[in-house]
Parts: C-alpha cells; structure tokens; sequence
C-alpha cells in the first residue's frame, strides 16, 4: 500500500511517551504461552525504542473477551514473558482508562513499559468508541501501529486512536510484512490456489467470494469445510459447524462455477470419538452420527498436493485439522512440507499466514521454507484480496 508513513529510523524520540500498538495475542492454553512467535516479533523494536530512550506504552488484544474482563484471556502470562526477555522496568496496568493510567504514563522513565491489560475487555475498544480513542491517544505524543495482523479491524486502538496523537506511523514489522506481501501480489504466477482452513465460514465468506475471482482453486480444510460437508447432505456427526451457512455457501458454489475456479473439499477425513481420542480413517460417505472430523484423510491429501505441484502460487490461511493434537496433524503438516517442497526445489511463490498456521507450522519441528510466513491471518488474506485496510488507510 503506497503512501503510508513509516516510523523513520532517525527520528528523535528520547524521552518521548510512545503509544505502540502491537499484537501479543498468541495461542495460550491453562494461561500458559504456547507458541510465542508473535512476541517474538516485537522485541527487536521494543529493545531499540528503549536503548533509544523512549517511553513505551504498549496495547494489545488477546482472543475475543469481548468487552468482558476474562481471566482466561488476561495479558498477565505475556506481561511475565516479556519482562523476562526486555531488561527494563516494566509494568502491568490492568485498570479502567482514565486518569489514573494517564498520570501512570507521565511517570514513566525513560526506557520503562507500561502495558496495558487486554484492550479488548473494554467494549469501546471493539465499537471503536472516539471518546475511548481519545483517551487512549492522550497516553502518549507518538502512536505506532505495528501490527498488521490487527489492521483490518476497525478498532478504537487501531483507528480511531489516530485523530488523537499529533505524530502516527507504522512500525518496522508492519512494513515487513506490507513490503513482501506486495512483491508476492506484484509477482504471482498463474495457477494460484488458495488453501483455507480455520473454523468460521461467516467471517472469511468475503474473502473467499472475492478471491474467487483472482484464484485457479480455492481448497477448502479445517472444521470450515465440515459446512460445505453438510451443505452437500453428507452426515459429519459431532463436528464443529457453523450455523445458518446454508445461503453463503450456496451463493460461493455458484460464483466459483460462473469464475470457473475451482472449490475442492474433502473427501475422506480422520475422524475419533474425542478430541484425545485416536484417529479413525473414514471416507465422507461413511461417517457416523457420533464421529468427530478433526483432520483431512489420506486420499484428500494426495488430492491436495497435487494441486499444490500443479500451481505456481499458493496462499495458506489456517490449519487443516486440529493439528494440537499430533494424531491429527497429518494433514497440515503435508501441506506443509507439499509447499515447502515445491517451494525449494522449483520456486514455487508461496505466503502462509494466521496464528494457527504459523504455530503449527513451528510446531511440527520439520525444516521448511516459505516465501513469506506472515503473522497476520483475516487481515492478510484481505490485504491480499486487494482492500484499503481500515487500520492502514489512517496511516497514510
Ligand atoms: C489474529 O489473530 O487474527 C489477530 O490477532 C486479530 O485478531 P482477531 O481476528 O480476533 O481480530
Ligand atoms: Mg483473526
């Protein structure tokens, strides 16, 4: 995206008060990290913004709590990890946003963090409250957006926030993942497959109508494709499915077919009755009332790789399965090692991206390679769709 105003690398900011906006929200299970990648990607900014003598306050989201305070969803484990790998004094601020945290800030040392407790337990963060935005704006003289992952969301630290601090600018990590998104948009090679897991239809149903346009196939994995499953009358017992997704699925069958790409769904799938349970191979004719689909079959995946070998370009959004548990991890990590591959051996261009994907992808140990593994999941596959991001367009 042209136009946007990067944090420049010179600028003076000893002893400025810096709001940076990043995205600490990683997988946690029991209150316990469990892939931190996505903190790790923040660190070499905060270490060079606190060796450069700034003051930091730092805002995050973790999960969707929405405007409820969770203790589940609590940054405190993050807070913990973060103190431990930045050698400076660091502080949790879990209060209302008034003027407490407001003179909390003015107090920072040069050097310090302050980081703001969940910022979606407050329901103004989610309704892009302005008057919340202004007071989160008042924290700070400079306000960073670093994470691109959050920048397709219309939210008051991520938009809104933007009226209210003179200076704003994105951050390093930020312009990484723009800068090799673009070279991949600007050089993609036909066919291009797009491989979509994940659990909700609802909230990537633009984005795979619109992508239908641009793609050669679109593959549809995860608890996502157990409602094309349905939709097609075919039993899938206890799995996860969405409601009320008859109508959205109907009408991305259609365009598919008036586009003339491709939608390919499974065709067998590993099934168990529990999530701890071990893996059962069934074909999708054969599954039974009290069945759970947690991974793709074998029969699926060969299907899937060669695609893969047959495309030139591959976009991968969420898992195949519940690949937590190593019995049903097969299918994600053959994709994974199908397009790291091709990837190595004859340039295949290939973006990962989302949460889920990037933890699986470190999970499995293999060695892999990928033309960009983004952080970034909803909003890289909408940057990718071509939209004016929300959280970037007030960068500009
Ligand atoms: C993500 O994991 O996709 C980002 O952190 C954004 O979270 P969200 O999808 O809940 O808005
Ligand atoms: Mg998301």
């Amino acid at each position: 995206m042209l136009g946007i105003k990067y944090f420049p690398q010179k600028l003076n900011i000893e002893g400025k008060r810096l709001i940076v906006r990043v995205d600490l929200n990683v997988p946690l299970k029991d209150k316990k990290i469990q892939d931190p990648t996505r903190i790790l990607q923040v660190l070499p900014f905060l270490q060079d913004l606190i060796k450069r003598k700034s003051k930091i306050i730092l805002i995050s989201h973790l999960g969707r709590p929405k405007g409820i305070r969770n203790s589940d969803l609590s940054l405190l484990p993050i807070y913990r990890y973060l103190k431990e790998k930045l050698n400076t004094n660091m502080y949790f601020y879990t209060g209302e946003i008034k003027n407490e945290v407001k003179t909390k800030c003015s107090y920072l040392k040069e050097g310090e963090i302050l980081l703001i407790e969940n910022i979606r337990f407050f329901k103004e963060e989610a309704e892009n409250n302005e008057n919340f935005a202004k007071k989160l704006g008042e924290l700070g003289d400079i306000y960073i957006n670093d994470a691109f992952s959050c920048s397709h969301r219309k939210h008051s630290s991520i938009y809104s926030i933007t009226k209210f601090v003179k200076e704003i600018y994105a951050g390093p990590l930020l312009k990484k993942e723009i800068t090799a998104i673009n070279s991949i948009i600007k050089n993609k090679k036909d066919p291009v497959t797009c491989i979509i897991g994940g659990s909700k239809v609802s909230t990537k149903i633009g984005v795979i109508s619109n992508l239908i346009k641009i793609v050669s196939n679109i593959v549809i994995v995860g608890a996502m494709a157990n409602n094309f499953l349905a939709y097609k009358k075919y039993e899938i017992g206890r799995s996860l499915r969405e409601e009320n997704t008859e109508d959205m699925i109907k009408k991305i069958l259609e365009k598919a077919e008036k586009n003339k790409c491709k939608i390919v769904i499974p065709e067998d799938c590993m099934v168990s009755k529990s999530f701890e349970g071990d893996a059962i191979l069934r074909d999708i004719k054969s599954i039974e009332k009290d069945d759970i689909i947690l991974d793709i079959g074998s029969k699926t995946i060969k299907i899937i790789e060669e695609i893969i070998d047959n495309s030139n370009t591959i976009m991968w959004n969420g898992p195949a399965g519940y690949f937590e548990s190593k019995n049903f991890a097969l299918g994600t990590n053959a994709i994974a090692q199908k397009v790291s591959e091709n990837t190595k051996n004859r340039s295949l261009t290939s973006v990962l991206g989302g949460g889920d994907t990037v933890s699986a992808i470190n999970k499995n140990g293999l060695d892999l390679s990928f033309t960009h593994l983004s952080t970034a999941g909803g909003a890289f596959l909408e940057y990718l769709e071509g939209k004016d991001l929300p959280g970037l367009s007030v960068l500009k």
